[in-house]
């Protein structure tokens, strides 16, 4: 017979075990949301490319003309793309069927309802996509001008391509494209910064983040987390305005359905560097869910 006290004895064995193997299931728990379980990212990763090519009903809106450009992104982005000349070149990132373009070289008082960028001498356009999502009337408009003044790569993400292969640009924009589809958001911010010419500008938009402003209204669904190294938030814009050689203006929207910074980067200089984040979470979707880690 087992004497009371080597009763209790045992029992305070199986409450240490048992208090042992709850805090190492709560550190693994924990361990996983704040690493990338890369299993899981890479099953993330195949249903965002399943997304990518998705065509017809259940596919993304990729066909925004330059009036919807206009709306979305900063002001000042109008002015900027009239004032370019016929040398000058713009990069759409993640341009989709290309209706911007389209728009901006539509023949003068054709029915095109905006003016944006519209008057005098046009610049060269080159639009990006992962998925070739030309049309006919992409393919009809490119021949017609000829001179490749509008050029359409699709294949490859932004950061794939070496700068001799799209050589570098007065204007860069990026409509819900690869800044709010990249799971690598500092490289291709590095790799946009290495496309512009110094003086030339970015302009972007990312919704569902922590805006500069503070107004976002509470209950707000945040879709790019941004975190520091103790894993406090940090705004998308103080992250951007770390970048050393650009001058970053954000215009902070919570009126929308989840709260958006509209984005202006100019390069100033030629040293860009770009504090470096790491990939905590990725969620596939329309945009992708996602939270970064700056790096010490
Ligand atoms: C939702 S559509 C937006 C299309 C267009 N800007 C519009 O507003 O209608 C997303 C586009 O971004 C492209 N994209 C996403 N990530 C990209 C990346 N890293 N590099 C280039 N294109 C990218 C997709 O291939 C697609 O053309």
């Amino acid at each position: 017979m087992r004497s009371v006290k080597s009763r209790v004895r045992s029992w305070n064995t199986v409450g240490v075990r048992l208090t042992v193997l709850c805090v190492v299931l709560l550190q693994a728990r924990v361990g996983w949301s704040q690493e990338p379980a890369q299993p899981r990212i890479d099953e993330e990763f195949a249903k965002q490319e399943k997304i990518y090519r998705r065509q017809g009903a259940g596919s993304y809106t990729a066909n925004r003309g330059l009036a919807n450009y206009a709306e979305v992104l900063p002001s000042g982005f109008c002015d900027a793309l009239g004032r370019l000349g016929s040398s000058d070149r713009w990069l759409d990132i993640g341009a989709g069927e290309g209706q911007a373009a389209l728009d901006y070289y539509a023949p003068q008082g054709d029915a095109a309802p905006e003016k944006c960028g519209r008057s005098g001498p046009k610049a060269r356009v080159v639009a990006i996509s992962i998925e070739d999502r030309r049309t006919d009337k992409w393919k009809r408009q490119a021949a017609s001008l000829g001179d490749d003044r509008m050029r359409y790569l699709s294949g490859k993400r932004l950061s794939q391509y070496s700068l001799e292969e799209l050589g570098k640009f007065q204007i860069i924009t990026d409509v819900y494209g690869g800044f709010s589809y990249t799971e690598n958001l500092s490289r291709f911010l590095e790799t946009v910064l290495s496309l512009l010419e110094p003086g030339g500008a970015f302009y972007t938009l990312v919704q569902g983040v922590h805006l500069e402003n503070g107004k976002d209204k509470p209950g707000s669904w945040y879709q790019t987390e941004l975190v520091d190294a103790a894993g406090r938030d940090v705004k998308v814009c103080s992250w951007l305005k770390k970048t050393t050689c650009v001058k970053v203006g954000c215009e902070s929207n919570s009126d929308w359905d989840s709260p958006t910074e509209m984005i202006n980067i100019r390069k100033v200089c030629s040293d860009v560097s770009v504090p470096r984040m790491k990939l905590l979470k990725y969620e596939a979707g329309n945009p992708p869910g996602r939270r970064f880690q700056l790096e010490p």
